[in-house]
């Protein structure tokens, strides 16, 4: 694909302006953190906007020729990675510490593609089909391939797109999705709620002649989030946060200002790392009901979290209970918290389980957190855990985005050091990790390589 090379070469040749350095892609990959375990964290943690609502939006810009303007944006690789495919597509984007305002080019001419380097790299960039599916009547997206967390194909969003009149062929490793005739409303079942085929449809249908429903949808937060910003480009939607959501289909749709929800899952890890070691702190411009599931089972458990408004105030009283979870979706206990709240429980005296329903395959942390002294057994889907006393330092390896929190919660417990290799997964998705944990009393450094 004449395309690939092009991108790629943007991806490479651009430095990745981010809170670690101006450094090329090559060496970042080297970084590591390193952690003196023990200290109780206190004080106040601004929590930032939300990664997983930052990027679908930032993908609606493409449903507008007209300006756009997107504040409490987190400084993420994620949201760097967006920003640079935008900009291959054809829009004009500018990032100033929080806010980035997405222009079109002179041209008014985007491309098509979602070349494998960046699908593999962020497989949020399917949501690029939605829009340009919408606008151009054709996209080409790289098959994303598996990851850290699972096999994690396409074929729910595929499925939507045919029912609303899409064809679709898959050649040498790309999907071919085109709608020579058009598209045109139709009902919509997901077999599974899937966040991202929600929003990708959503991304489509409102600029679909007619009316689309979707059933057995997606009720995260971030779908909310996002229906709110498509409403204030012109669309007609409704039902969102809810299993069926209505979409009338309008001709054409128009720039916005909107302020990103904040991070339901970085103020979770931050939680569980008051409760981890021990400490009290206090976490500012959250929205708690997007935490319910968590904090009701860490209230049960024994944490004192009292709710005030946009701030949560967390204070370990006294040793917690072990609490079993199950992973669903929203509002379910998120599969995201898994990994960190496993780290929890291994400290935890007594035995709990985990069920993850969500993912196949997202259990990455344990062979790393058994190297701290845990002791977890895993049988299909279900993990088991016997608390153990301590936890001792130690080296270990990032897999995934919410593995590598675990990790980090882990060093923050345990006696001595730790290393944390690989942690340019946790850039993906932690805004500023080592300065916020750092100003709650860790003693937490990143090593640039
Ligand atoms: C979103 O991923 C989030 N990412 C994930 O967060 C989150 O874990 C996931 O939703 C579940 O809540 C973003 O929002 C950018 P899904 P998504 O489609 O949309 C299967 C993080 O750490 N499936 O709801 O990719 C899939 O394999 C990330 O921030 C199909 O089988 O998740 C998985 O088992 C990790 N076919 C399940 O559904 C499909 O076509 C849930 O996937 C699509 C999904």
């Amino acid at each position: 694909m004449k395309f690939c090379g092009l991108f790629i070469r943007v991806l490479r040749d651009s430095n990745f302006e981010c809170d670690r350095s101006k450094k090329g892609l090559s060496n970042y990959k080297m970084d590591k953190i390193v952690i003196r375990g023990g200290n109780k964290l206190s004080g106040e943690v601004v929590i930032s906007g939300s990664k997983n609502s930052a990027l679908p939006i930032l993908f609606a810009t493409l449903l507008t020729d007209e300006p756009a303007k997107i504040n409490n944006v987190p400084s993420l690789d994620d949201i760097n990675t967006t920003l640079l495919f935008l900009n291959f597509i054809g829009k004009k984007t500018v990032k100033k510490k929080n806010t980035v305002e997405v222009y079109s080019s002179e041209s008014r001419l985007y491309k098509y593609i979602a070349p494998y380097d960046l699908v593999r790299k962020m497989r949020a960039s399917i949501l690029i089909m939605g829009p340009l599916l919408a606008r151009l009547k054709k996209v080409y997206v790289s098959l994303p391939g598996g990851c850290a967390i699972g096999a994690r194909p396409i074929d729910i969003h595929l499925e939507a797109f045919e029912k609303l009149g899409a064809e679709i062929s898959v050649e040498s490793g790309y999907v071919r999705t085109f709608a020579k005739g058009g598209l045109k409303g139709t009902t919509i079942n997901l077999r599974f709620p899937s966040v991202g085929a929600t929003e990708n449809v959503l991304l489509t249908a409102v600029l679909v002649e007619g009316k689309t429903i979707i059933t057995n949808a997606a009720c995260e937060p971030e779908i909310e989030d996002l229906a709110i910003v498509l409403n204030k480009m012109g669309a007609k939607v409704t039902g969102a946060g809810t299993k069926n959501i209505v979409i009338e289909g309008v001709r054409e749709l128009h720039g916005f200002e909107h302020n990103i929800i904040p991070d339901r899952i970085e103020a979770a890890t931050y939680i569980i790392a008051a409760a981890i070691t021990k400490g009290e702190i206090v976490l500012k411009e959250v929205i708690p009901q997007h935490l319910k599931s968590i904090n009701d089972k860490l209230k049960k458990s024994g944490l004192y979290i009292k709710e005030l408004g946009n701030k949560i105030y967390v204070k370990w009283i006294k040793d917690l209970e072990p609490q079993n979870i199950k992973t669903g979706v929203y509002p379910e206990f998120p599969t995201d918290v898994q990994a960190q709240w496993m780290t929890l429980m291994c400290l935890i005296k007594g035995e709990s389980s985990i069920k993850e329903n969500v993912f196949e395959n997202r259990f990455l942390h344990v062979a790393e957190l058994r190297r701290f002294g845990a002791d977890i057994s895993v049988n299909g889907r279900v993990v088991n855990i016997k608390g153990v006393e301590k936890f001792s330092g130690a080296s270990v390896i990032v897999s995934d985005l919410r593995a590598g929190a675990a990790l980090i919660l882990a060093g923050l417990a345990a006696r001595g050091t730790t290393t944390v290799s690989r942690v340019y997964h946790l850039d993906r998705g932690y805004d500023m990790l080592e300065k916020k944990l750092k100003e709650l009393g860790a003693d937490i450094r990143r090593v640039f390589s």
